[in-house]
């Protein structure tokens, strides 16, 4: 509507004069992704999100997503002023790890080689030895395993079971979990699946073990937007956060998509998926950070420095 377009035309404006790029999370609002990609920015995963933002070189990166997003990108990119919508966007499995309690599961475990998953404060990756996205946390643990490597995992329990089921890794997992993707029901999958013989079920790995068991496809959220886009079937039932379906629908105008249940019972449930920490981005939001400054993400220099060797790590073993 107008008043949407006078923001979206406002913020254009001042990203120009403060020579800023826009970088997206598929869960972020429809409005957020189509803008980020309008102005040149990109719209992605948590993997190329920092990849982008790192290769970029506008002076001040906008993050639209979760805090450690931000983090992530100031990490890598210390010399660029680096700005979210609202920095109160946290993530359930971020809260769940505090830095003190990380260290001493470290500490109480010296001879495991510690992986956390990116979704994490920056003082726990100044911690860990690896920092890993669902896109590229499978392999990474397969290398390490093959290494010889016995690890410790954190935060969540759901994607950390995936990968030790897949890769045979011994990991001790930390047990945290995504308020999101725990909601979704086994039971009431199977069932929706059945109505719907031809669906390929979607999953991203933080889901339940008996949710990623019926999955035909488990992954990121670009590899699942990926299988839309290449896979044959007519439909799809998605288990992620239903902020992905913009893009999806956009790479596969054609397909029917339908929201993995998250009530039991064969209930289904139309708005219980979607992050509450990524509904607080939005163009208004954007629009004042821009106007009156703030909203800055700042870390400390040897936190920095060393979470910043353990991202690389991952960035050079994608590359
Ligand atoms: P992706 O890296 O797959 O985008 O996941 C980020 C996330 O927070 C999923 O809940
Ligand atoms: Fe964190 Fe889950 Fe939200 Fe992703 S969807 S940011 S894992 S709470």
């Amino acid at each position: 509507d107008a008043e949407r377009e006078t923001l979206k035309a406002r913020i254009k404006t001042l990203m120009k004069q403060q020579d800023a790029v826009l970088v997206a999370h598929y869960y972020t609002s429809a409005d957020l992704q189509d803008l980020a990609e309008e102005t040149g920015g990109c719209v992605s995963d948590s993997l190329e999100m920092a990849r982008f933002g790192h290769a970029h070189p506008a002076k001040t990166l906008i993050v639209a997503g979760v805090k450690f997003m931000g983090e992530t990108a100031k990490i890598l990119n210390p010399e660029k002023r680096v700005i979210m919508p609202d920095l109160g966007a946290e993530c359930s499995l971020d809260l769940a790890c505090p830095a003190d309690e990380f260290t001493a599961f470290c500490d109480a475990h010296p001879d495991r080689v510690s992986v956390v998953y990116a979704n994490t404060s920056a003082a726990v990756k100044a911690r860990a030895d690896w920092v890993v996205t669902s896109g590229i946390a499978a392999k990474i643990v397969k290398y390490l395993h093959q290494q010889g490597h016995k690890l410790l995992w954190a935060p969540d329990r759901h994607l950390g079971d995936y990968v030790q089921r897949i890769t045979g890794a011994d990991m001790l997992l930390w047990q945290g979990s995504c308020v999101v993707h725990e909601a979704f029901k086994a039971e009431a999958l199977k069932k929706l699946r059945t109505e719907h013989p031809d669906a390929a079920v979607l999953v991203h790995p933080e889901s339940p073990e008996a949710v990623i068991a019926l999955a035909d496809v488990v992954g990121s959220t670009t590899q699942l937007i990926e299988a839309v886009r290449t896979l044959p079937n007519p439909e799809f039932i998605v288990a992620t956060d239903n902020g992905i379906f913009h893009k999806m629908h956009a790479a596969a105008p054609g397909k029917i998509l339908l929201e993995a249940p998250t009530a039991g019972e064969g209930a289904t449930c139309t708005s219980c998926a979607h992050c509450p920490w990524m509904a607080m981005n939005g163009l208004r939001k954007l629009v004042a950070v821009l106007e009156n400054g703030g909203n800055e993400i700042h870390i400390e220099e040897s936190i920095r420095a060393r979470a910043r060797l353990s991202i690389q790590k991952m960035l050079d073993f994608a590359a």
